[in-house]
């Protein structure tokens, strides 16, 4: 469970505090639980997860899942292992499905999934995260200096749909 008092909007000032909240988020988590991260390139998805993975206990490194559609990083410390996936190329939730993930014997945390994960599961925490100022003033190449990012984590389940 992702505790109440993390539901609703964050600001987020560094990679450092990304990480924090994800480790505060990961020590809560079990088995079961899902959770969808929405997010531009570079906003700070996977130093979030990193956070979660540290929190929860369980072995990395975590790194954007480009190259494989999900990878699974077992507990080290008797949690619920992390099952970490990436939507963003798949062509549809069908394809989610396919993979068959095990989602009551892990946290699932998945990329992307907004329109998919409802195919999946019946109840997950929303997470996007948005850097406040517009796509085209972000320097690439200076997207790894901290930067303030907005965090919003929201409860939802299939009826939202
Ligand atoms: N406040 C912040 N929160 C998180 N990351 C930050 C922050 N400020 C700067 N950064 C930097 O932004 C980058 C975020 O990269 P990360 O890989 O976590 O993003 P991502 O959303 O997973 O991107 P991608 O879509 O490419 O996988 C890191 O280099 C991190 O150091
Ligand atoms: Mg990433």
């Amino acid at each position: 469970m992702v505790p109440d008092d993390i539901l609703g909007e964050h600001e987020v000032a560094t990679s450092a505090d990304m990480e924090a909240l994800g480790r505060r988020i990961g020590d809560a988590l079990v088995a079961g639980d899902v959770l969808v991260l929405t997010g531009p390139l570079g906003a700070g998805k996977t130093t979030l997860t990193r956070g979660i993975a540290d929190g929860l206990g369980v072995r990395g490194p975590v790194q954007s899942p480009t190259f494989v559609l999900a990878r699974t990083h077992p507990s080290l410390t008797g949690s619920a292992p992390l099952v970490h996936a990436d939507a963003y190329r798949l062509s549809d939730a069908a394809e989610l499905e396919d993979l068959d993930l095990d989602l009551d014997g892990s946290v699932t945390i998945i990329e992307w999934g907004r329109d998919a994960v409802a195919h999946i599961a019946d109840a997950w925490w929303d997470i996007e995260i948005t850097r406040p100022v517009g796509e085209a003033d972000v320097d690439p190449e200076n997207l790894d200096l901290d930067a303030p990012r907005t965090v919003v984590v929201t409860q939802r389940d299939a009826s939202w749909l």
